[in-house]
């Protein structure tokens, strides 16, 4: 009895390590952009996911040492690295890409201020995917995401290759900051908050729900006020706070961890697996929006759709709807025009 209870803890002893369960290990996925500072330590947290079995990685430089390094990780994640010109064999066969390409932001600019600099990685890598992995989740974490996802839906609807329900604009560090700050806020454990933030993934276009928080939040205007001015402007927060060495990528990397794993349980087939994202959405002024979302193995298996909005939240939410449209727009017009 004792021999096999130890051997028990033996077994157990020998395979912890970050990230390993018993779970099935099956999944490719691929990081574009892996050897940014966002992609650094996201591709960190995915070599360390129980989920995924290939984890290939792609960068315009520096991506051979990036891979040596993840490789010397002991997991049983395979890694393999590809350079600028290779992006469609990185892309062969994956069952998620994930995209933390593009420029970060310096102090004084807003987000649809990377648009120039950062279109054309939503073009490149989608019409990649349409090639080589059509049937992969696509998820972007490149700003500004209310037009890079638009642009991205553009080009696959060109090459036959969009589906809705498999192409998603990150926003769950939105929900990450909102579950922190609202911690703090009622000195709760922030693991055990839960609210949808909805809109997209810039200053006012995000739109913390507070009516819906789980523990309930009952407070005063003001304090509900503040609270959501902080989560939209958490981003600027971060990038001041660097002082020109660009944006967040700590705090990013482990959102876009989180929400990757959550399309890959979706992906195998846990039930119940809920994000909110930026995708497509059933409205023609508003074809892009951030809603509450029920994952499956088809990517997006149910859009939840609008949660029940108090006062202040829906006119909040008016109030972000001429932004958010214009640069839906903007990337609808962009992608058109380079086609
Ligand atoms: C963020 O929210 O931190 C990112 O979108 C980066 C940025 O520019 O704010």
């Amino acid at each position: 009895m004792l021999v096999c209870r130890s051997k028990g803890l033996l077994q157990r002893l020998l395979s912890a390590g970050p990230g390993s369960t018993t779970s099935s290990r099956d999944y490719k996925v691929a990081v574009v952009g892996a050897s940014g500072a966002i992609g650094q330590p996201l591709s960190l947290l995915l070599k360390q996911n129980s989920l995924v079995s290939q984890l290939s990685i792609h960068d315009m430089r520096n991506i051979k040492g990036v891979e040596a390094d993840l490789s010397h990780i002991c997991t049983s994640v395979q890694t393999n690295a590809y350079e600028d010109q290779q992006l469609e064999d990185c892309l062969a066969g994956a069952d998620v890409v994930v995209v933390p390409a593009g420029l970060p932001r310096k102090p004084g600019m807003t987000r649809d201020q990377l648009f120039e600099a950062n279109a054309g990685v939503a073009l490149r890598v989608a019409c990649s995917v349409s090639e080589s992995c059509p049937g992969a989740l696509l998820a972007f974490v490149t700003n500004p995401i209310n037009s890079i996802v638009p642009i991205a839906a553009e080009l696959l609807k060109a090459k036959n290759s969009y589906d809705p329900r498999r192409l998603f604009g990150i926003t769950t560090l939105d929900v990450v900051r909102a579950r922190t700050f609202v911690g703090d806020f009622l000195n709760v454990n922030p693991a055990k908050v839960n609210l949808p933030v909805i809109g997209g993934h810039a200053g006012k276009t995000i739109l913390p729900i507070f009516s819906q928080c789980c523990p309930s939040f009952q407070c005063q205007l003001e304090d509900i006020r503040r609270l959501t001015h902080r989560i939209q402007e958490a981003g600027t927060e971060v990038v001041n706070a660097k002082d020109g060495a660009g944006s967040a990528t700590l705090s990013m990397a482990y959102a876009a961890a989180r929400f990757v794993n959550s399309l890959l349980r979706g992906l195998s087939g846990e039930p119940d697996v809920m994000e909110c994202a930026y995708v497509g959405y059933k409205s023609p002024c508003l074809p892009f929006f951030a809603t509450p979302l029920m994952l499956s193995a088809k990517g997006i298996e149910q859009n939840l759709g609008l949660p029940h909005l108090d006062d202040f939240e829906r006119q909040s939410l008016e109030q972000m709807l001429p932004e958010l449209e214009q640069s839906i727009q903007k990337g609808i017009v962009y992608a058109k025009e380079k086609m």
